[in-house]
């Protein structure tokens, strides 16, 4: 398993681009389910995960090609890639590719829509929490597929005449942003009109609004609680560039806050952080934001900032980790509310590790900044968690050795490399 080792201690200082949000190019490359023509992305980031979907698709029948484009290092190493799923003959997600990666779900609402049935494995749950379902099941058996769950794996078909699903009212428990995208695109291939009530608003939701749109999709609401979707028979090709990865960008601004550096992030958008740059500014960092860049400045010490993750516009769950990160060594005491994921500061025992004072009571963490962290080998456990034990690692004096970082490989493209052109000494070994 390859590890990376961090010499801490350095300022982040230097210019790096940003790639295409993971959580956009997931439900992305799934709408290509959806039509008979061909669906070009660009500003696809170069990810586990993304190969891991495209792997899964080509299974089912779908021809994909792909091009890098762009240098590596500090331009991102982004690619395009046109998917055509004129020759979809396999609804079937298996449980081997499924189980890696939960975004798979994503394919359920497409194949439904699209073929009238599809198999596709539950995905377990992970580090984080249970992560059920339960919302997209509810929501395609409104729009009238019979589904049953039997060996792990879901079947959904739909019985209306002519293989169809039909338009409904759809109101989800709580806010679920793949439950959401899942529902809108296959109520683009519905009879009749759907409402999504209690809707994700998150950005990714809106990008992936955009794109059907462009393939002819009839859909307003997206970056609302509320979205309504007119049936159309069927959706055509199109090319649409992903949106820049919020969490990449924020992960990388707490890195250059936690070693107190300055970074010039481009090839991103401000538009979809405020909170997370209000917080970044709550902490002393000087923020400076320009069409397509952010740029910061840290302070010599950081104030601690205390944060509640809940769904878009609030602070989002996937920055909790990063923040931990920061208040570790920040000045006072956080109070940190996570409300989202039932098991998402496993991150908190490992910075404990490298000298953190943290105390854990249920979903609140309480994190009271230490003067400096110590380096010692640590174990990432999720995506977000990895990321988070990096940024200590960065601050840390002394040597960090993070283990398993396989989870990074899956969200972050080329961390080390990006890492080492904004002056960081770091290095992957197998
Ligand atoms: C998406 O996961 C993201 N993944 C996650 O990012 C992100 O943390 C999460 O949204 C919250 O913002 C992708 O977009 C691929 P949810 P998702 O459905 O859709 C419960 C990362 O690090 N729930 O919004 O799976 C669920 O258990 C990843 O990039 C049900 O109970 O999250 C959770 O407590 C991690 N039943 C809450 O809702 C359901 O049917 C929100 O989950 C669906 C969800």
């Amino acid at each position: 398993m390859d590890k990376l080792l961090i010499e801490g201690g350095t300022q982040l200082r230097g210019e790096i681009a940003i790639s295409g949000a993971k959580n956009a190019a997931l439900p992305l490359l799934c709408a290509a389910l959806l039509t008979r023509e061909p669906l070009t992305l660009t500003n696809v980031p170069d990810l586990h995960d993304i190969d891991t979907m495209l792997r899964l698709l080509t299974q089912m029948g779908v021809k994909v090609s792909r091009e890098k484009v762009g240098a590596g290092g500090t331009a991102s190493a982004s690619s395009a890639v046109t998917l055509d799923a004129s020759g979809l003959d396999n609804p079937l997600a298996p449980y081997e590719l499924v189980k890696t990666m939960r975004a798979s779900v994503l394919v359920l609402g497409p194949l439904a829509a699209r073929c009238g049935e599809a198999r596709v494995s539950l995905p377990g749950g992970c580090a984080i929490g249970a992560r059920p379902v339960d919302q997209h099941i509810r929501g395609l058996q409104a729009m009238g597929a019979e589904i049953t769950v039997e060996q792990g794996y879901v079947h959904a078909r739909t019985t209306a005449a002519g293989g169809k699903l039909k338009g409904a009212r759809l109101f989800t428990d709580m806010v679920t942003v793949t439950g959401t995208e899942n529902l809108m695109m296959a109520a683009c291939l519905a009879d009749g009109e759907s409402v999504i009530e209690n809707a994700a608003r998150e950005p990714e939701v809106v990008d992936l609004a955009n794109c059907l749109i462009a393939m002819g999709a009839r859909i307003s609401g997206a970056g609302t609680d509320v979205i309504r979707i007119q049936g159309v028979d069927r959706l055509s090709g199109t090319t649409h560039r992903i949106m820049p990865d919020r969490i990449e960008t924020g992960t990388y601004l707490c890195a250059a806050a936690a070693t107190g550096g300055a970074v010039r992030l481009t090839n991103t958008s401000s538009s979809y952080l405020d909170v997370v740059i209000d917080k970044l500014m709550d902490t002393g960092c000087e923020i400076g934001l320009e069409r397509s860049a952010i740029h910061l400045q840290a302070p010599a010490r950081l104030k601690a900032v205390s944060i509640r993750t809940a769904p878009y516009p609030a602070f989002p769950t996937d920055m909790q980790a990063q923040f931990m990160a920061i208040n570790t060594v920040a000045d006072g005491t956080a109070i940190m509310r996570e409300t989202i994921f039932e098991n998402r500061f496993m991150h908190a025992v490992e910075l404990i590790r490298l000298g953190a004072d943290i105390k854990i009571d249920g979903n609140t963490a309480f994190v009271t900044g230490v003067e400096k962290l110590d380096g010692a080998t640590v174990m990432a456990t999720d995506l977000r968690a990895s990321a988070s034990l990096v940024i200590a690692g960065l601050a840390a004096q002394g040597e960090t050795i993070v283990d398993r970082i396989y989870h990074l490989d899956r969200g972050y493209e080329q961390m080390e490399t990006k890492l080492a052109a904004l002056g960081a000494r770091v290095r992957r070994v197998k």
